[in-house]
């Protein structure tokens, strides 16, 4: 193994997706480039989605998804292992490499292409096959398990409870707080940061844009919330839900930390072959998350009024996407055709400097 391949290996791993592109990994590689130790850095999500690092784990999931794909690709077999050091709770993964024949993957090139598509879809049919592909895409982790709605009546019925995600971020001070404070302005902002979200990937259109800067003041937010800003938000973004082509659930059987990553690692399956057959697809993980922790019975921070509804989401999420209490669900999802507009790229912290042991 050598420092060029695992610097390629490293790239396709760092393009996975994570909560307001906070990238909550440090990297560490063995001099002799046959072991990558990943931590989990806590401090980098402290949000209320973030209970007991869940947001953080799907993240780590996907990271490891692409290491994995990215690895095969390149000539690399890859072994890895799960919170190695117990006495390292930070300590997520552990992969040891060893020299193999290259074997072409098809998820490698979508690595590089898939991003969070925030603007509106065109309402197109999506072929059996596809579908059944879509599904056959995490059939390789155990107790992954994925639900594709297409019917009108269900994507109407689905899109009412989706929009409830949008709306909760400009009702509650700390969700709307931390993710301000993740958007990124203008270029300058997005290259001394390297993480984030530029304005531009947030699916606004021209007129929203002007007026959206005001919405970081939590004052404004306030007033403005009595004029209805957070139902219009819900409104626009119901819409949105309604025009997908598929609405869905990814879920996994258990609860545990491991049970997040794995299921992060199919969240990534599914999102790369949703990619490679042209599509786009927004995660609508926020509401899955507060499920979690409201499972927990940590209701800290949630109003009484917020909780009272996404417990609600929750039974109607068990009843539409025939779930039981020993799933948790990871990613909700809109997914469709892609319209014309063009949004930016987030970007990533490079993995030149990685800590060589
Ligand atoms: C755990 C997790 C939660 C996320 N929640 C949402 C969400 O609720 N809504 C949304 O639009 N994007 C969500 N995202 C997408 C991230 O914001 C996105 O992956 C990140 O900004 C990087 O951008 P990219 O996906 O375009 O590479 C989530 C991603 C992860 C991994």
């Amino acid at each position: 193994m050598n420092k060029e391949c695992i610097q390629k290996i490293l790239e396709a791993a760092v393009r996975a997706p994570s909560g307001d592109n906070v990238q909550p990994w440090d990297i560490r590689v063995s001099e002799n480039f046959t072991q990558i130790d990943v931590f989990n850095l806590p401090e980098k999500d402290d949000s209320i989605y973030n209970y007991e690092q869940a947001a953080s784990y799907i993240a780590h999931g996907a990271f490891l998804e692409n290491l994995l794909i990215a690895a095969r690709h390149l000539g690399c077999q890859a072994g890895y292992q799960l919170f190695p050091d117990q006495q390292n709770p930070n300590h997520v993964t552990q992969i040891k490499l060893t020299e193999a024949d290259p074997k072409q993957d098809p998820y490698y090139l979508a690595i590089f292409q898939r991003y969070t598509n925030r603007f509106p879809y065109q309402k197109t049919e999506i072929s059996a096959a596809t579908l059944n592909a879509l599904k056959d895409s995490i059939e390789n982790i155990n107790g992954a398990h994925v639900n594709l709605i297409t019917e009108p009546e269900k994507i109407k019925k689905i899109a009412d409870i989706f929009k409830l995600n949008d709306r909760i971020v400009f009702e509650n001070q700390a969700i709307h707080d931390f993710l301000f404070d993740k958007i990124r302005w203008n270029k300058k902002q997005m290259e001394e940061t390297q993480d984030g979200m530029p304005v531009d990937v947030l699916g606004l259109n021209p007129v929203e844009k002007v007026f959206f800067p005001l919405l970081r003041f939590w004052g404004y937010v306030k007033v403005a919330n009595r004029l209805g800003l957070s139902k219009m938000i819900e409104l626009k973004c119901w819409w949105n839900y309604r025009q997908a082509s598929v609405l869905g659930m990814l879920s996994i059987k258990g609860h545990d930390k491991k049970a997040f990553i794995e299921g992060g690692r199919a969240v990534q399956r599914f999102w790369l072959e949703a990619t490679r057959q042209g599509f786009s697809l927004q995660p609508v993980i926020g509401l899955t998350l507060l499920i979690h922790r409201l499972k927990n019975t940590d209701s800290t921070r949630l109003s009484a009024h917020h909780q009272l509804l996404v417990k609600q989401v929750n039974q109607q999420f068990l009843q539409y996407f025939d779930l039981n209490e020993k799933d948790s669900m990871l990613m909700g999802f809109r997914l469709g055709a892609g319209s014309q507009f063009h949004s930016a790229k987030t970007l990533r912290k490079p993995v030149l400097n990685i800590m060589i042991e």
